[in-house]
Order: C-alpha cells, then sequence, then structure tokens
C-alpha cells in the first residue's frame, strides 16, 4: 500500500501533547438544543455568533488542535467575512468535517441503526478538501440493552461503512476519525460497557484491515467505558480508567495514530475527572486525548447566556475548560 505521508503529518498535528479536538459538529437541528439552554431561537444568525465566539477565542491554539465542523458550519463565515475555516488555518488549527448524515433503522434488527452518509461522498471529500478540511468524523452508534443488544450483525454492517468511509477518507488526503459510540445512556452495569465496547472496537479493527484502510492515518474517537448513566453505580474515575485502557488493550492495534474521547453525556467536570484518570495511567502505545463537544460548549454556553455583553466572558470560560482539559490530557490535574 501506498503511504500517505500527509495523512500522518496532519494526525500527529492533532494529537500534540496537550491538546484536543473541538466537536463544534453539531447539526442544524442539533444546535437547536444547545442554543435552548441560553433561550436563543435556533437561527443561522445564532449559530454563527455562538461559532464565532469560539473560534475566535485568544489563545485557544494553545489547547486546541483541531476543529470538527458540520456541512453548514465549514461553510459559515466570521460577521466580518472571514470563513471559519480560513480563521482556524491563520491559527494553526486544522479544520475537520463530520461527513456521516445521521443514522436510520437497520432492517430486521428491532432498536439498531445503521449511518447514512456514503452516497457521493468521494465528491463530497473533494469539495472539503477544497474548503481546507484535512480530518473528517463518521459515528456509528452502540447501544446496549438487556442480554440481545448489541448483535454482532449491526455492529459487523455499521464497521462496513465505517471502512468504506475511511478508505474514502483516505483516498481524499483525509485523516478519518471513526466514531463507534457506546451510548452511556441505560441502566448497563460497567463490566457490560466494557465487554460491548471491546466486542465493538474487535469488529471495527478488523474491518478496518480486512479492507486495507492505514492505521497509521486514522485516529480512533471512543466513549470511555463507565456504567449506563441509569445505572444504581456511578463508576469512579480509577474504574473508568482501568477498564477503558484494558478495552483498548484487548482491541486496538498499536499501529492506530490516536485515541480521542468524546464525552457522551457526562458532565464536563466527570469528563475531565475520568480523562486525567486515564492519562495518569499511562504512556500508552497510542496518543490519547479530548475531543469533546458538550463537555467544552457547556461552561462557555452558560458564561454567554445569549448576550452580546458576555462574549469576553464566555470566552474566557472557554479557555478556563480547555485548560483543564489539556491538563488532564497529561494526567496533570
Ligand atoms: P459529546 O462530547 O457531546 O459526546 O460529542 C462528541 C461527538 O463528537 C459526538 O459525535
Amino acid at each position: 500500500m501506498k503511504k500517505n505521508t500527509k495523512l500522518y503529518e496532519t494526525a500527529a498535528a492533532l494529537l500534540a501533547s496537550g491538546k484536543g479536538i473541538l466537536a463544534a459538529d453539531e447539526s442544524d437541528a442539533t444546535a437547536a438544543k444547545r442554543l435552548e439552554m441560553v433561550h436563543l431561537p435556533n437561527t443561522p444568525e445564532n449559530r454563527r455568533e455562538w461559532r464565532e465566539i469560539m473560534l475566535s477565542a485568544p489563545g485557544i491554539e494553545e489547547y486546541i488542535s483541531g476543529v470538527i465542523f458540520y456541512d453548514s458550519t465549514i461553510r459559515d463565515e466570521t460577521s466580518e467575512g472571514v470563513p471559519f475555516a480560513d480563521l482556524l488555518l491563520a491559527r494553526g488549527i486544522v479544520p475537520g468535517i463530520k461527513v456521516d448524515l445521521g443514522v436510520k433503522d437497520l432492517h430486521g434488527f428491532k432498536g439498531e441503526v445503521v449511518t447514512q452518509g456514503l452516497d457521493d461522498l468521494d465528491k463530497r471529500f473533494a469539495d472539503y478538501y477544497e474548503m481546507g478540511a484535512r480530518f473528517a468524523k463518521w459515528r456509528m452508534v452502540v447501544t446496549i440493552d438487556e442480554d440481545e443488544l448489541p448483535t454482532d450483525q449491526s455492529l459487523k454492517f455499521n464497521s462496513l461503512q465505517l471502512a468504506r468511509y475511511a478508505q474514502l477518507a483516505q483516498d481524499a488526503g483525509i485523516v478519518p476519525i471513526v466514531e463507534p459510540e457506546v451510548i452511556f445512556e441505560g441502566d448497563h452495569s460497567l463490566a457490560k460497557a466494557e465487554m460491548v465496547t471491546t466486542r465493538t472496537l474487535q469488529i471495527l479493527f478488523q474491518t478496518l484491515m480486512e479492507y486495507k484502510v492505514d492505521l497509521s492515518g486514522l485516529i480512533l474517537k471512543s466513549s470511555m467505558v463507565l456504567a449506563g448513566s441509569k445505572h444504581p453505580e456511578v463508576s469512579t474515575p480509577e474504574q473508568v480508567a482501568q477498564a477503558t485502557l484494558r478495552t483498548f488493550h484487548m482491541s486496538v492495534p498499536h499501529e492506530v495514530a490516536g485515541i480521542v474521547f468524546l464525552s457522551g453525556g457526562q458532565t464536563p467536570k466527570r469528563s475531565t475527572d475520568n480523562l486525567n484518570a486515564i492519562a495518569k495511567m499511562g504512556p500508552q502505545p497510542w496518543p490519547i486525548t479530548y475531543s469533546f463537544s458538550r463537555a467544552i460548549e457547556e461552561p462557555m454556553l452558560r458564561a454567554w447566556g445569549g448576550k452580546k455583553e458576555n462574549a469576553e466572558a464566555s470566552q474566557k470560560a472557554l479557555l478556563e475548560n480547555c485548560k483543564e482539559n489539556s491538563l488532564a490530557s497529561q494526567g496533570k490535574l
């Protein structure tokens, strides 16, 4: 296989020590939930203002190596007409793009879904590359339910979609982030979460290797392994760290460029504390850092409150939160 060193350079930049990735890739529909927190209607102007506050925060490049956009966001620009992607590039931050188109029910498998978005993906990658994107994200959804879910069929089918996406990304000179999200909502135990995440990652990496995806030019975005949100026991950071790292050692090949975490509905503090506990157990064969959305955005949204006069306070809150996550990614909290 021909090696694409550009992919490795991009992956290394994204995984630079002390930095992480901001997932600002809410669809326009999901953005409504964030803006609701600050009692703002979900208009293009409000979405733009919120994103501009984040992306223009002074010093953010110290902690953020890349930002994942949604289609409408990578096409958006500041109030002064600077495209968001150019704003990032000028500060040495790598623009990224979420390319999956959400999920649909998986025929014959109640409660399971398959991710959409492969049609014309080669053309979409070419357009996004032109706009400056050098990495991408595709999310697969894994639900734990009693003894039955997830099925191996669903894991295999979704892994195939991810493998095709990853091939097309690498052909386009774009680093694929593969994101199998094991959903935190639910009453499953920590042991069950560990079993399911291990199985998911084993099937995913087996499929990626079968289809000759270059693992050195690919990043895994994973859930942390923890008991479900409705389980009576709350997993401690030490338990989360041990279960998560055991899972990775059982399933993630060492060639993979790195691993980043989603926050998955944990509070910002819990996400940061768990990351810190994981990093403290390092070093590992892969760089490991954060790629949070809600756990990075919630504090800055609260400080903003949708009011122009709070923009600076909001940027300060964002910086403080990013700094904490940066320290946590190095196990220094
Ligand atoms: P959260 O950190 O809010 O889980 O979002 C990360 C993400 O990219 C989900 O696809």
